[in-house]
C-alpha cells in the first residue's frame, strides 16, 4: 500500500481534460503521487486538506515580475515579493531585469541567483536582459526561463526604464533573437516605438500636460501606435528570423489582431496581458486613485479587445508586471507623473481579481487556469513539472473557495510597497491554501513557509 504525505480531499480539480468533480489529489513527498475518484485510496497517516466544496488549480506562475532585488531594495525584495506570491497562490515567481546592477551578464545572474538561495518563500527564476549578445548562451546555460528586453528608454525619470537596457534599434533586436533562437529560450519584448513615444512626449511637456489624466491618456495620441507599430515590426523581425518571441504588455486592440495574425500565419509568437491592464486601466480608477493605478489608461475598445483575446486564446499568459514602489515615491504623480514612477502592486491580489472577473462573465475560470498557469509553464519550459495536476508533477496546488465573498484591505500587505491597489473592494474567490512542493506555504492569506523553502524553477523542456 502506497502512503502518502498530503491528500487534498473532495475538490473539484483541474486536469488534462479540464475541472473534474471529486478528486483527491495524493502527494508523496514534493510530488504528486496520484490523482484519484475521492475515497478510491486509503489516505493512511497523510495530512488532509478537505477541499470538498473547492475548486483545486495548479499552482499559479508569473513570469514577469519586479522583485527591486538589488538596488531598489526600499520598494521590494526577494523576500517581501515571495511572500506577497505566496498568499496569493503564486508558487513560481519570475523576476525583471531592472535592478541594480541591471542583469546583463552571466556572473551577474550566477550572483542575482546566489541572492534568491535561502530567502524566497516560493520558486524563482529571473529574466535576464540579452543586452550583451556574448553573455546569451552563458545565462541559458544557467537556467533562465527566458530573456526580457526593453524597446523603452524613459525621458523625465531614470527608473523603470533605465538607460543601457532600452534597446529599439531594429539591427539590434534583430541581432538578439539570433542568440535566443539559439538558446531555445523565449525573447519577452516589452514592445515601444521609441521615437514615436518622444514625439508624443514632448508635445505633452510643451504643453504642460503633467498630472495622472493626460500622461494616462497619452497613448492614445495617434490610436496606440507606440504599442501598435512596435508589434509590428517585432513580428516581421520574428518571421525573418524565428525564435521564440513573447510579446509582452497587451494594451490595444490592434496589438492583440496582430498577434492573432501572427498565431494564424504559424509563427512561433505568444503574448502576455498584464493585471493593471484589464483591472486599473479604467478611467474610473485612474480619476480615483492617480498614480497609485498607473500605469496608464485604456481606450474601452482596447481593453475589451484584451478580454476578447483572452477568450479566443490569442492572448498566452497573464504576467503581473508586479511593480512595486513606496506610497511616498508615487504622490508626486498627481502633479508629474512623467517624472514619477509607474506600476503598482500586484503580486497578492491578482489571482483573486481574475476569480472575481471569472464570477463578472469576463473569463472563463478555464481560461483562469490556462493564462496563469497551464500556458506559462508550457511558454517557459516548466511544464511538465509545473502548471499541471497529475502524477509525476509538484504539488504545486492553490485550494479556491470560488464562491466566498470577501473584501480586500483586512490581510496584511506583503509588499513594501505596504499599499493594496484593490482596497475595500468587495470580490468573490478565496485563497483557501498555497501548497508548493508538498507543503502549505500560505493558508487564509497568511504566508506559512520560511524564506529558503523556494528553489530556482529551472527549464525542463524545451518549449
Ligand atoms: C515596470 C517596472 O515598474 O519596473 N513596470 C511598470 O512600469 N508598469 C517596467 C516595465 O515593465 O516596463
Ligand atoms: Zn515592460
Ligand atoms: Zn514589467
Amino acid at each position: 500500500m502506497s502512503s502518502y504525505d498530503l491528500a487534498v480531499t473532495g475538490g473539484r480539480v483541474w486536469t488534462d481534460s479540464g475541472f473534474v468533480d471529486g478528486l483527491d489529489v495524493l502527494v508523496s513527498g514534493e510530488t504528486i503521487a496520484e490523482v484519484v475518484p475521492t475515497g478510491s485510496a486509503s489516505l493512511g497517516s497523510a495530512e488532509v486538506i478537505d477541499a470538498s466544496g473547492r475548486v483545486v488549480i495548479p499552482g499559479v506562475i508569473d513570469t514577469h515580475s519586479h522583485h527591486r532585488d538589488p538596488g531598489f531594495t526600499h520598494k521590494e525584495d526577494i523576500t517581501s515579493a515571495s511572500r506577497a506570491a505566496a498568499a496569493g497562490g503564486v508558487t513560481v515567481t519570475v523576476g525583471m531585469p531592472n535592478v541594480d546592477p541591471p542583469t546583463t551578464t552571466a556572473a551577474l545572474f550566477e550572483k542575482l541567483l546566489e541572492d534568491f538561495r535561502g530567502r524566497s518563500v516560493v520558486d524563482y527564476n529571473h529574466n535576464p536582459s540579452p543586452t550583451n549578445l556574448g553573455e546569451i548562451p552563458g545565462l541559458a546555460a544557467l537556467g533562465c526561463l527566458g530573456f526580457k528586453l526593453f524597446m523603452v528608454v524613459d525621458g523625465k525619470r531614470s527608473y523603470p526604464h533605465m538607460p543601457g537596457l532600452g534597446i529599439h534599434d531594429h539591427s539590434d533586436i534583430a541581432k538578439i533573437l539570433e542568440q535566443t533562437r539559439d538558446t531555445g529560450r523565449p525573447l519577452m519584448v516589452h514592445p515601444n516605438d521609441q521615437a514615436l513615444l518622444e514625439l508624443i512626449e514632448h508635445r505633452h511637456w510643451d504643453a504642460d500636460l503633467m498630472g495622472p489624466e493626460p500622461y494616462s491618456k497619452a497613448e492614445w495620441m495617434f490610436d496606440g501606435v507606440v504599442w501598435n507599430s512596435a508589434v509590428a515590426t517585432l513580428i516581421e523581425i520574428q518571421r525573418g528570423i524565428g525564435g521564440k518571441l513573447h510579446v509582452l504588455h497587451m494594451m490595444s486592440d490592434r496589438t492583440v489582431e496582430l498577434i492573432r495574425r501572427a498565431k494564424a500565419d504559424g509563427q512561433d509568437v505568444t503574448a502576455e496581458v498584464n493585471a493593471f491592464a484589464l483591472f486599473l486601466a479604467n478611467w474610473d480608477e485612474v480619476a480615483h486613485l492617480g498614480p497609485y493605478a498607473l500605469g496608464r489608461c485604456l481606450k474601452d475598445e482596447w481593453r475589451a479587445a484584451l478580454w476578447a483575446g483572452i477568450a479566443d486564446g490569442t492572448i498566452d499568459v497573464l504576467g503581473t508586471d508586479h511593480a512595486p514602489h513606496t506610497f511616498e515615491e508615487k504622490k508626486s504623480g498627481w502633479e508629474n507623473m512623467w517624472a514619477t514612477p509607474t506600476g503598482t502592486p500586484q503580486l497578492q491580489h491578482y489571482v483573486i481579481k481574475l476569480l472575481d472577473a471569472s464570477h463578472r462573465g469576463l473569463i472563463t475560470l478555464e481560461d483562469v487556469v490556462r493564462i496563469t498557469s497551464v500556458e506559462p509553464a508550457r511558454r517557459f519550459g516548466l511544464a511538465p513539472r509545473k502548471g499541471v495536476i497529475a502524477p509525476g508533477s509538484d504539488a504545486d496546488l492553490v485550494v479556491v473557495d470560488y464562491d466566498r465573498e470577501h473584501t480586500l484591505g483586512d490581510e496584511p500587505v506583503y509588499s513594501k510597497a505596504g499599499y493594496n491597489p484593490y482596497t475595500d473592494e468587495t470580490v468573490k474567490g478565496f485563497l483557501d491554501a498555497t501548497v508548493l512542493r508538498g507543503r502549505v506555504v500560505a493558508r487564509d492569506g497568511f504566508v506559512t513557509a520560511e524564506p529558503g523553502y523556494g528553489q530556482q524553477a529551472k527549464p525542463v523542456s524545451a518549449m
